[in-house]
């Protein structure tokens, strides 16, 4: 499978989309070391993509590698073998998570759209549009690269001295999806300097008061009647949630990285 990304980033010259088809995670170096890859970057003399990764040992430095070296072979011990094997956890899962991409946005943006109504997201009295924002994408594993589905995806942005949770919303729920998206976002915030991630849900949303604060999450904020004041931003916010539960405040939330 990974072979398989590999490929085909490599046989796409510069192309920013195709990159995080590499999955994010924990890889082992083919002398015994962990690293993890955390997200990847362009040259910006060359424009060669790079894979950033950080080493899970030591004094945990952090390094950049062209994404077309990643995982050459090397001969050792009379075996080829590859530089840098994936090696995380979620490998035995049934998805991966994947930086958002141009490819990948083509397909979370419908679902967004379905789900939230429109691009444009109501959240703390202002529209924020989604189509630009940066974010982790849950894909299943499938032995044909063509046909992964997304499972689930968090958008993200940071402002005012932290980074908020925009949109959340797993596909396929209860195997963990979104709790690893949430995982991925927390070292996004650690790396962007900002000390608290905060995200905020509409005071019908029982299931995620629960999941939030099963992950750690505190109340930030309860933003009485702040739903009113969304919907004459956003009128297709509907009058009613879930559990036929009027929809009228908003309850956020924050922890620390
Ligand atoms: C809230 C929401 C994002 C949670 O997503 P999810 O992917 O189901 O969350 P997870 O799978 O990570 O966790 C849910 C539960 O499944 C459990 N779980 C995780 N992996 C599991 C597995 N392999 N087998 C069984 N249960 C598992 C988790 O432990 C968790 O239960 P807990 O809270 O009692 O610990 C999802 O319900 C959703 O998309 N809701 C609609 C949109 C929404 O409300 N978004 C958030 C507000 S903006």
């Amino acid at each position: 499978m990974r072979e398989m990304y590999a490929k085909r980033v490599q046989g796409v010259e510069g192309a920013q989309s195709e990159m995080s088809l590499i999955p994010l995670g924990v890889y082992s170096h083919y002398k015994g070391n962990q690293y993890e890859v955390i997200g990847f970057a362009k040259h910006s003399e060359t424009l060669e993509d790079m894979v950033v990764y950080k080493a899970l040992y030591g004094e945990r430095g952090t390094w950049v590698r062209p994404l077309s070296m990643w995982d050459n072979p090397i001969e050792t011990g009379g075996k080829i073998v590859k530089r840098f094997e994936y090696a995380d956890k979620a490998e035995q899962k049934s998805y991966r998570i994947c930086e958002i991409d141009n490819a990948l946005r083509e397909k979370v943006q419908p679902i967004l759209d379905e789900t939230w109504g429109s691009p444009l997201l109501a959240v703390n009295g202002k529209l924020w549009d989604s189509k630009a924002m940066p974010g982790f994408v849950a894909v299943s594993v499938t032995s044909n690269i063509e046909n992964y589905e997304v499972l689930g995806y968090l958008l993200y942005e940071f402002h005012d001295g932290v980074c908020e949770i925009m949109v959340l919303e797993s596909v396929a729920q209860n195997i963990g999806i979104a709790t690893s998206l949430m995982e991925q976002v927390k070292k996004i915030a650690k790396l962007g300097g900002v000390c608290k991630v905060i995200v905020q849900t509409s005071n019908d949303n029982t299931h995620a008061f629960r999941f939030y604060q099963r992950r750690g999450f505190t109340i930030r904020e309860i933003r009485l009647g702040a739903l009113d004041t969304a919907r004459q931003l956003k009128p297709s916010i509907p009058l009613v949630g879930e559990d036929d539960i009027p929809l009228r405040d908003e309850i956020e939330f924050e922890i620390g990285v």
